[in-house]
């Protein structure tokens, strides 16, 4: 397995390009699922994610080729409706490919995706949206099996805002008979990105980036090219690499409104963020300021960014109190932070992180995706060496870190096993 090598003490400074969103692409592979076609999608980031979503459309009879940055999807052939456990255990957004194959193929067979590094995850709410549309819907032998003649528009209420159900909800509706509302709908711009997917194949969404989204039913949707939007995480990553080393960083590529509570943040412990032609320059304080954070569904402080904003209270200047509000034990940062000599205390879903002057190198273990982009950012300003092992989970969601950091003046390299 990879390690990632960090030897802290570089300023940042330069520029990077930020790629497409993870989070986009992924929904928007499964939204091929509804039309028979040729789709050819672009920005699309070089990913384990996307590799995977890849396996899970071929495996229900589409051809895809990824060449650079774009994917070509065939989906002319798919006629199997079942996404087997063995891709959906190893990425639980491959539970997206419910509605699209359920609304295309009259039924569907996807796995249940079981629990994660950070607490069950359910899959309830997907579940209940289906069956708001008229489907039936079991669990059999571990296997959401769902049925349905045709779809029929309905109103869907989520409890709560759910990026995936909110998804999955929109696309089985846009071949619905009818008109359904989903109520409390998630406003990410991932949402908003999926819904201009769809549209542009001819479905009739209304209102996505509110909390309330009106898909009118269409009979047939059609393939289309579309170009996937910036990912806000990996944007807000490398802000607070630039933040935490006390860099000046031009992001390039950075769609400024989707990352608001993350520049509000990084400007409340002292970072100046200023826009330029060419993108976002962000330049870090000497040390900076202890800030609260609490995490909320968009527009509020993304949970996929707590992690990454720990590692930089971990050496600001007082204490900052991390409230976790999305999955409440999205923590396992937390014991390989203190490793490297953070002061950080957890009770429940609330981390107490008081600031210390230096952080020093050690031998940490990545648990998941955020949890790794933090351990490196800590890396970059610890002393000494940082060895951060099991990056496979940074190979999920983030291209080529190690590179772009070094292309920033980070000591940063990766050691292939
Ligand atoms: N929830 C339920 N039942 C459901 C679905 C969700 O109770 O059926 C709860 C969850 O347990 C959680 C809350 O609702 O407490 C929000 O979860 P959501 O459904 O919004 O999460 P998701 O769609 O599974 C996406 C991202 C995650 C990100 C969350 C929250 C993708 C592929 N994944 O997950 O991204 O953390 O939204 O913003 O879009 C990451 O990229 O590192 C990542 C984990």
């Amino acid at each position: 397995m990879d390690k990632i090598l960090v030897r802290g003490g570089a300023r940042l400074t330069g520029e990077v390009e930020i790629g497409g969103a993870k989070n986009a692409a992924l929904p928007i592979m499964a939204a091929t699922l509804l039309a028979p076609g040729v789709f050819e999608l672009t920005n699309v980031p070089s990913l384990v994610d996307v590799n995977t979503m890849g396996h899970v459309l071929r495996v229900l009879g589409a051809q895809v080729t990824h060449h650079d940055h774009s994917l070509t999807i065939d989906t002319t052939n798919c006629s199997y409706h079942e996404a087997p456990y063995e891709l959906v255990k190893t990425m639980r957004a491959s539970v997206c490919v419910l509605g699209p194959v359920l609304a295309r193929h009259g039924k569907a067979r996807v796995s249940l995706p079981g629990g994660c590094a950070w607490g069950p995850r359910p899959v309830d709410f997907h579940i209940r949206a289906m069956k708001a549309l008229g489907a039936d819907v079991e669990i059999e032998h571990g296997y959401i099996v769902a049925s349905a003649d045709r779809l029929t528009g309905s109103v869907i209420h989520f409890d709560t805002s759910s990026v995936g159900a909110t998804e999955n909800a929109m696309m089985a509706a846009t071949l619905a008979e009818g008109t359904t509302t989903i109520e409390n709908a998630a406003r990410e711009p991932e949402i908003t990105a999926l819904a201009d997917f769809l549209n542009a194949m001819g479905a009739r969404v209304a209102g996505a980036g509110t909390a309330t989204i009106t898909i009118e039913g269409v009979d047939d949707l059609h393939a289309v090219e579309f170009r996937v939007v910036p990912d806000r995480i990996e944007a807000g990553t490398f802000m607070v690499a630039s933040a935490i080393t006390g860099g000046d960083v031009l992001l390039k590529g950075v769609v400024r409104e989707h990352c608001s509570a993350v520049i509000s943040k990084l400007q409340e412990s002292g970072a100046e963020i200023v826009d330029e032609p060419g993108g976002l320059r962000v330049r870090g304080p000497v040390w900076g300021q202890s800030v609260n954070v609490t995490t909320a569904p968009y527009p509020g402080f993304a949970t996929d960014m707590q992690a990454q904003m720990m590692a930089l209270m971990a050496v600001a200047d007082g204490t900052s109190v991390i409230t976790e509000t999305i999955y409440v034990d999205r923590f396992s940062h937390v014991p390989e932070l203190r490793r490297l000599g953070a002061d950080i205390s957890v009770d429940h879903n609330v981390a107490v992180v008081t600031g210390v002057k230096k952080l020093s190198g050690a031998k940490v273990m990545a648990t998941d995706l955020r949890a790794s982009a933090a351990l490196i950012l800590a890396g970059l300003v610890a002393e000494g060496e940082t060895e951060v092992s099991r990056v496979y989970h940074i190979d999920r969601g983030y291209e080529a870190i190690e590179e772009k950091l070094a292309g920033l003046g980070a000591d940063v390299e990766r050691v292939r096993e």
